[in-house]
């Protein structure tokens, strides 16, 4: 114990350790913990240790989830998911109002226990996890009670598969199950291996509230667990991880019908611009990446600072650095407690080994790390090159690599060098710059002059390889209700066709007969140097070409340098949409009498000069929000468009099957390359007249007619493809689900429809992504 005189000479804090007493009794008590199955705790099996990361001690023992138990857990879920669902959204509401308050008065419990069973500090666990998991199901229950008149003719998807990871155990967990049960559904819960605990008191207070059984069931165990849970027969899956994990789920449930949700790694920069408040932004860095131990998803754990404050600004946070305390979670004057597991431990060492043997220096206090437990100093790797491992792959840990840039143009370069988009913090006081940063960063998130915010009332997730969905908010509430969809119409199967070789051009003829493909607002012969013959019923039409791989490629890239159509205002974008509709319209009788030859409904050519007029209305109308998130912060959800999406049109209705998926992507603002129709393309290329004279920028849609599904495959392949929509066979379906894992690309499959009713807001909004912005205001 120092004297009073010591501690006025060192001004250090005294220990103010929170006792565990309580929690440790609690754990006495139950020893091995089974799972959680339709209301009741199975008897425990064989499983494995939960440590306290502080010290390495046992904390408890759980039970390995076998493929059995989680059939068990399912089944449970699928019974009692039509009661759960039948129930009024007011009766939901008052289960998860009751979680809420049973939460609220077992939030210390909760604190310790998270604490001790992911080593994170108890002011993190006290002042940030445990009560924003309950403002999640306060949230919740509010959404539960108005979800029939906020998303009329929705329903439940029936039961959910949900797996999280170790960062936010029982934040995830609530940030998971609330709006799954708002929505009317029942759960599967999968824990983290490293901290199942706090999911298990959960479902002690879901028993304790009389929650229905088979509501929510938690079954415990490692990766093998969630790959079943994964492989059950469950409705959605929703997952929170690594990018590597969320890959493998993605090609587990292509073809499965399965609804997805992904929330994955990042890699986020934390951008500081000359006019910032640096010891705001340097505080800014103490939450962004040294909090958790910098096991956040959202870390901001690439700082980029403006070289003309770099120097400045470093020595501010390598002071800052020096002061950070390490060491028993427990003890509430710690600012980093413990690493979660000694592999992910290692995990750190090794990239940050790498950084520097690839010519980072480590800056890193002589902090007296505790003998026991996993614990990692707070880092920075300044000097990491771009290319740099510790610049590229997420560390998970209390380090951030420190790089500096000139212009705001280069701070947007290489805020996007980066496979994932996850989040990005924006430090400037001059609004205009801030706002146009976030505007260009690739993030499904943006803080600016703020880092690591979190509301249940906001949308969180990620864009490009950070996954896909929303949780939290309106959005949220959507990814776990289905959207009303038409009924599916049968489609006949695509002629086979034969490759022939396609006409040369005659030197001397004033019209070029020869089939066109339209890439980049030209017409360009196919690089097969190939054509196939389009016959209805025997009868000759004409000839199509026959794209390939290169021609998907060459359209991909036309469809990148059209990126100004993004950025047009939506009422721009509603002039060329009139103009095409007007256009389209002068020659509706041409294109109703080419349908008729073809064997198609000719109506389609009036139904197509309509959807135009409708999607150039819609142009500027899909307002984004301003959420109700927390005080003096304007949290404002803006719709983004995906960049360039491919489009694998119907082949039942060709043109209008096409102008109903074409016209509201590029609506929005994306490029689009369109596949149309294999047995009638025609109807689609001979649309190159109508963009060419509508002012249509080139680029901005892109035709390559040839094998569907095969160009389909390319598209979805394509890692500069964000997006990708596919009608067709089950087939089809599941190879276009599957081959998109490789960039982890949002993908919309659907069978064939009625293409006359096949218009409305579903597809603006699946045009779209949300990027949620955060603006502080006053102090
Ligand atoms: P992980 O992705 O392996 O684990 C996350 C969850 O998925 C755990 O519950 C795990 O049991 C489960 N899981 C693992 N393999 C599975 C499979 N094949 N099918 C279904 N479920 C499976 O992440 P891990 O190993 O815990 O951490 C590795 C790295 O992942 C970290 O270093 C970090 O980079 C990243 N990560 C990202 C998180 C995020 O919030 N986005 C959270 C945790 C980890």
């Amino acid at each position: 114990m120092p004297t009073v005189k010591e501690i006025l000479e060192t001004m250090d804090y005294g220990p103010a350790p929170e006792s565990a007493s309580e929690v440790m009794a609690w754990l006495k008590d139950r020893d091995d913990f089974g799972h959680f199955i339709d209301g009741g705790f199975t008897k425990p099996g064989d499983g494995f240790a939960t440590e306290n990361p502080a010290t390495g001690e046992v904390l408890a023992k759980v039970t390995q989830g076998s493929a059995q138990d989680i059939e068990a857990a399912v089944k449970a879920a699928r019974r009692a998911a039509p009661k759960w669902a039948g129930l009024s959204g007011h009766e939901r509401a008052k289960y998860l109002y009751a979680i809420a308050r049973h939460l609220q008065k077992r939030a210390r419990f909760l604190a310790v226990l998270e604490t001790l069973d992911n080593g994170k500090p108890i002011r993190e666990s006290r002042d940030i996890d445990i009560p924003l998991a309950i403002r999640h199901f306060y949230h919740h229950a509010g959404w539960a009670e108005l979800v029939a008149e906020e998303f009329p003719n929705h329903a439940p998807h029936g039961v959910c598969g949900q797996i999280i990871p170790w960062n936010f155990p029982l934040l995830m967990l609530a940030w998971k199950v609330a709006p799954a049960l708002a929505a009317g559904n029942t759960v599967v819960l999968k824990p983290a291996e490293y901290t199942p605990l706090t999911a298990l008191a959960f479902a002690e207070i879901c028993a304790e509230i009389g929650l229905p059984k088979g509501v929510v069931n938690i079954v415990t165990g490692d990766g093998a667990t969630g790959a079943a849970l994964v492989d059950a027969e469950v409705d959605k899956i929703a997952f929170t991880g690594s990018t590597e994990v969320g890959r493998i789920i993605r090609r587990a449930t292509a073809g499965t019908g399965k609804a997805l949700t992904l929330e994955l790694g990042g890699k986020s920069p934390f951008i500081v611009f000359p006019d910032a408040d640096l010891d705001a932004a340097v505080e800014g860095v103490v939450d962004a990446i040294w909090f958790n131990q910098g096991q956040v998803c959202c870390a901001g754990s690439r700082i980029l600072v403006s070289e003309a404050v770099a120097q400045e600004f470093t020595a501010r946070l390598t002071a800052r650095l020096h002061k950070l305390r390490v060491g028993d979670p427990l003890d509430k004057c710690t600012d980093m407690g413990a690493i979660v597991h000694p592999t992910q431990l290692a995990r750190i060492r090794e990239l940050v080994s790498q950084g520097e043997a690839a010519g980072a220096t480590l800056v890193q206090p002589e902090t007296q790390l505790p003998a026991k437990g996993s614990f990692f100093a707070p880092g920075l790797l300044t000097g990491a090159e771009p290319a740099n491992p510790a610049s590229v792959e997420e560390i998970f840990g209390p380090v951030a690599t420190l790089t500096t840039f000139r212009t705001p143009a280069e701070a947007v370069q290489l805020a996007n060098t980066t496979r994932y988009g996850l989040s990005a913090s924006i430090w400037s006081e001059n609004v205009t710059l801030a706002m146009d940063i976030a505007a260009q960063v690739k993030a499904g998130v943006v803080w600016i002059n703020c880092t690591n915010q979190f509301d249940a009332g906001a949308g969180f997730g990620g864009m490009r390889e950070s996954g896909f969905g929303r949780e939290g908010g309106r959005e949220g509430m959507l990814a776990y209700l289905k959207t009303p969809e038409p009924k599916a119409k049968p489609e006949a199967k695509a002629p086979d066709f034969a490759a022939q070789p396609s006409p040369d051009t005659p030197s001397t003829a004033t019209i070029d007969r020869t089939p066109k493909l339209y890439i980049g607002g030209k017409q360009a012969r196919p690089d097969s140097g190939q054509s196939y013959t389009i016959a209805v019923k025997g009868r000759e039409l004409g000839l199509a070409p026959l794209g390939s791989r290169k021609d998907i490629r060459n359209a991909v890239e036309a469809a990148h340098k059209a990126g100004g159509w993004g950025k047009q205002t939506g009422h721009n974008r509603a002039q060329v949409l009139y103009y095409i509709a007007e256009n389209l319209a002068a020659r509706a009788g041409e294109f109703a009498a080419r349908l008729k030859e073809a064997g198609h409904d000719p109506k389609e050519a009036e139904a197509t000069v309509q959807r135009a007029f409708y999607y150039a209305a819609w142009a500027d109308k899909l307002d984004g929000a301003v959420k109700s998130t927390q005080s003096a912060k304007v949290t404002v959800a803006m719709n983004e468009p995906w960049g360039v999406m491919g489009i694998a049109c119907p082949d039942a209705a060709p043109l209008l099957g096409f102008a109903s998926l074409v016209l509201p992507a590029i609506a929005m603002g994306n490029r689009v390359i369109a596949v149309p129709a294999q047995s009638m393309p025609l109807m689609a290329t001979d649309l190159y007249q109508v963009f060419d004279t509508s002012d249509l920028p080139g680029g901005v849609v892109n035709i390559v007619t040839g094998p569907r599904d095969e160009l389909a495959k390319t598209l979805a392949q394509h890692d500069d493809v964000a997006a990708m929509w596919y009608c067709g066979g089950p087939e089809g379906r599941a190879m276009v689900e599957a081959e998109s894992a490789g960039n982890l690309k949002a993908t919309w499959v659907m069978e064939n429809r009625d293409w006359a009713q096949a218009q409305g807001r579903a597809f603006l909004t699946r045009a779209t992504q949300i990027k949620t912005i955060w603006v502080p205001y006053g102090e």
